[in-house]
Formats: structure tokens, C-alpha cells, sequence
């Protein structure tokens, strides 16, 4: 009969002191009060614990919570601060998205040891993020930092979240992410980075994550990635990094994704000369991938064609530091000289692009280096390609 009842702890005060005394229930059960009341405004229910407290208003975590409850939602209020000792050390799921979270107090998560799942989502005024704020969080799958406006992340933010599948930062104001900061996510499936304004990938970017599937960089500014960003990526299925800034991705970076199977590099203004050969060439080493168009936006020439229906011989001019779009890359946070990028990595173009500077110091007469080039020289090389293409043409 007592069975077909609720749980006894989440009636209030006084009925449960009836059932203690009047029935059979040991005394201790109901001696901490916290175990069986619902703050006002919530809704508690026993299978399994939950403590409901979404969409009040509330300006505060309510207090006490009942400590058997193992699911807390607190989201869509105007919650502004997280202090410490708020939450029971049972609790597996702690939603708190779309609040006003501005302070998180130093050990505001401490002893979490069970939670599962840390929704922090769209609280547009999110705290700078220590480096122990989610310390010991041993169980956490799934992480939400979406939407918070965080500009930067301390290099041991993810320290010792080995159980972490999921990782949500989209939609952010990034701008780098520091050395080592997914050092201990080897159990990290998917990555959610779209929307930041990151602008470079050095080497070992993603250092750690052999067991990531998915990695979502699109929207973001990236001009440069380096050959070794990718690097450890074995399990890496799907990669998009369409809506950047890029001219040019160097193939060695793709080499390592020996599990790819979904490309998205659509939206870039690819500048399809000698720079983008290597990529041209992991295209065609690696027919299996489904990629989205790679559409030239320069040079001239090739504008609009796909890089990855050219001709090698289409790529064969070097003329990268004409224009890619934000060209002016001395201020990238890229540990490596982003000038040398552009020329790198192939022998043959350095040597083509060297070709071509002597034949336009004999032919122009330009005192000038011809690292950068004049108007006069830029038209000179697009009238040659536009012969070139017009002799292609007339040989097919
Ligand atoms: C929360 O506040 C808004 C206005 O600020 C009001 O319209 C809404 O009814 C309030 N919700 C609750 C549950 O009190
Ligand atoms: C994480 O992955 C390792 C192997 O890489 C495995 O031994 C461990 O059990 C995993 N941990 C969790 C919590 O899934
Ligand atoms: C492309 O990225 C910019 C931010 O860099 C964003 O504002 C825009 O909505 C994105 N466009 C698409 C089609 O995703
Ligand atoms: C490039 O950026 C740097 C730093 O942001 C700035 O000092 C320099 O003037 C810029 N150069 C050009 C040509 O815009």
C-alpha cells in the first residue's frame, strides 16, 4: 500500500513528520529537512530526483535543495550568481542556461563528483573562466559554454575531465585557444567551435583528442591553419570549416584524418594558385571524402571554377600575396611566420615561384622585390593567365 504513494521526502514538513511517527519509517530518515522539502516555486519528483525551477524569474539558486535530488533545472531565470556549496554532491544533471550568471564563487562545482551533464549555456555576461572552475568533475559528459561571450580560455580550464564526450563553446568571442587546453579529453567525441573569431590554428591544436568524431570550426575568421593542426585526429569523421577566411589550406594538414569521411570548406576565398597544390593533391589521393564546392575567388582567371576539378598546371603560378582577403596577416596569434605559409611546404612552387620572379625582373625591369607585387605586375600575370587558359582551350 505504501508503495503506490510517493516517495515520503518531497511531501511537505508536517505530513511527513504524520507518516514518521504514525507509521512505520525510522526516525532518521526524516531528520534533515532539506531531504524532503520542494522550495517554493519548484517541482520535485522522486523517479529519478528531480528539482524543478526553470522559468521563475528567480534571482537566486533556491536554498536548500532538496540534497536526494539528482537532476536540478534552474534554467531560464535570473540567476547572477553561483557560490559554493549550492548543489548536492548526488547531483548528475545541474541545468543552468539562460540565466544571468555574472559571478561564479571558487568552488561553486567542488565535489560534483557525480554530475553528468553542465548546461552553463547563453548567460551572455558568463565570469573569465578560472582554471579550477570545473576541477574534479570526473563524471562530466557533456559540458554547455555556448553563447556566454567568453573571450579566452585558461590553458588548464578541461584538466582531468576524462569522462568529457561532448564540448559545447559555439558562439563565443575566442580568438585563440591556448596550448594543451584538450590535453585530457581523449574520450571527447564532438566539438562545437563554430561562431568564435578564430583566426589562426597552430600546430597541435587539438593535441589529445584521438577519439574526436566531429569538429565544427565553420563561421569563425581563420585565415591560417598550420600543416600540423589536425594532427592525432585518427577519429575524425567529419571536419567543417566552411564560413572562414581562408585562401589556401595546406593538404598536409588533412593527411592525418585518416578517418574523414565529411569535408565542408565551402564559403572560403580560396585563392587557387601554387599555395593551393597541396590541397589539390589530397583532394585527388583521397577520392573518398565527401566534400562541399572549394570555389576559386581568385585569381581572376579561375574565379568560380572548383579547385578540385582543375588541371595541377592551373595551380602552377605563385601569387599569394597579392590578395587574399584580410591580407594583412602580421597580426595572427600564429607561432610560425604566416608569409612563409603561403610559399611553403612544395619544393616545386618555391622553385616555380622563383622562375616566375626572374621572368618578371626581365621582362619589367622592376627594381622592386617581388615579394610584393605591383598593379602593373598583377595584370601582367592575369593577362599571361588568360593567354593561358585561352591556349588551353584551343587545344581541347
Ligand atoms: C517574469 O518576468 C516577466 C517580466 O519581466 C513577466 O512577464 C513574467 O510573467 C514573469 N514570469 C514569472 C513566472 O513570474
Ligand atoms: C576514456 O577512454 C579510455 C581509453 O581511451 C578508457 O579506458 C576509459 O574508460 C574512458 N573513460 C570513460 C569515463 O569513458
Ligand atoms: C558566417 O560567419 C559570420 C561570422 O563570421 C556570421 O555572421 C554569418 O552568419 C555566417 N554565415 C553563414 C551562412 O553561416
Ligand atoms: C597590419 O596589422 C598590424 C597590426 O595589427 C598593423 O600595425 C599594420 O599597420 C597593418 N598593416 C597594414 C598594411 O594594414
Amino acid at each position: 500500500m505504501l508503495s503506490s504513494l510517493p516517495p515520503v521526502y518531497f511531501y511537505p514538513v508536517s505530513l511527513c513528520y504524520l507518516i514518521c511517527f504514525s507509521i512505520i519509517l525510522p526516525f532518521s530518515f526524516c531528520s534533515a529537512p532539506s531531504l524532503f522539502t520542494c522550495p517554493t516555486l519548484c517541482t520535485c519528483y522522486p523517479s529519478p530526483p528531480t528539482a524543478s525551477c526553470q522559468s521563475h524569474n528567480l534571482s537566486r539558486v533556491p536554498f536548500p535543495l532538496p540534497s536526494s535530488a539528482q537532476r536540478l533545472f534552474l534554467q531560464n531565470n535570473h540567476i547572477s550568481e553561483i557560490g559554493p556549496g549550492l548543489f548536492s554532491p548526488l547531483t548528475s544533471v545541474l541545468w543552468l542556461f539562460s540565466n544571468h550568471i555574472s559571478i561564479l564563487h571558487p568552488g561553486a562545482f567542488n565535489g560534483l563528483e557525480n554530475l553528468e551533464e553542465l548546461d552553463l549555456g547563453n548567460n551572455p555576461k558568463f565570469p573569465i573562466l578560472q582554471s579550477d572552475t570545473f576541477e574534479g568533475l570526473k563524471s562530466l559528459r557533456s559540458l554547455h559554454l555556448y553563447h556566454c561571450h567568453i573571450n579566452r580560455l585558461p590553458s588548464g580550464l578541461f584538466r582531468g575531465l576524462y569522462s568529457l564526450r561532448y564540448l559545447y563553446l559555439q558562439n563565443n568571442r575566442l580568438t585563440v585557444l591556448p596550448d594543451g587546453l584538450f590535453r585530457d579529453l581523449f574520450n571527447l567525441t564532438q566539438l562545437f567551435l563554430y561562431g568564435n573569431l578564430l583566426q589562426s590554428l597552430p600546430a597541435e591544436s587539438f593535441f589529445g583528442l584521438s577519439n574526436l568524431d566531429r569538429l565544427l570550426l565553420h563561421s569563425n575568421q581563420l585565415a591560417v591553419v598550420s600543416p600540423g593542426a589536425f594532427r592525432g585526429l585518427k577519429s575524425l569523421t567529419m571536419l567543417y570549416l566552411f564560413n572562414n577566411s581562408l585562401p589556401t589550406l595546406p593538404g598536409d594538414c588533412l593527411q592525418p584524418l585518416t578517418s574523414l569521411q565529411f569535408l565542408r570548406l565551402n564559403e572560403n576565398p580560396w585563392h587557387c594558385d601554387c599555395s593551393c597544390r597541396s590541397l589539390w593533391r589530397w583532394f585527388h589521393s583521397t577520392p573518398g571524402v565527401s566534400s562541399s564546392p572549394v570555389t576559386c575567388n581568385s585569381p581572376p582567371p579561375l574565379k568560380g571554377r572548383d579547385l578540385r576539378f582543375l588541371v595541377e598546371r592551373d595551380l602552377r603560378f605563385c601569387t599569394s600575396n597579392i590578395s587574399p582577403r584580410n591580407g594583412n596577416l602580421s597580426d595572427l596569434a600564429f607561432p610560425h611566420k604566416p608569409s612563409s605559409f603561403y610559399i611553403q611546404g612544395d619544393p616545386g612552387a618555391v622553385l616555380e615561384a622563383g622562375e616566375w620572379e626572374n621572368t618578371i625582373e626581365e621582362g619589367g625591369g622592376s627594381g622592386q622585390s617581388a615579394s610584393i607585387l605591383t598593379e602593373k605586375q598583377y595584370l601582367y600575370i592575369s593577362f599571361l593567365l588568360v593567354l593561358l587558359s585561352w591556349e588551353v582551350n584551343r587545344y581541347i
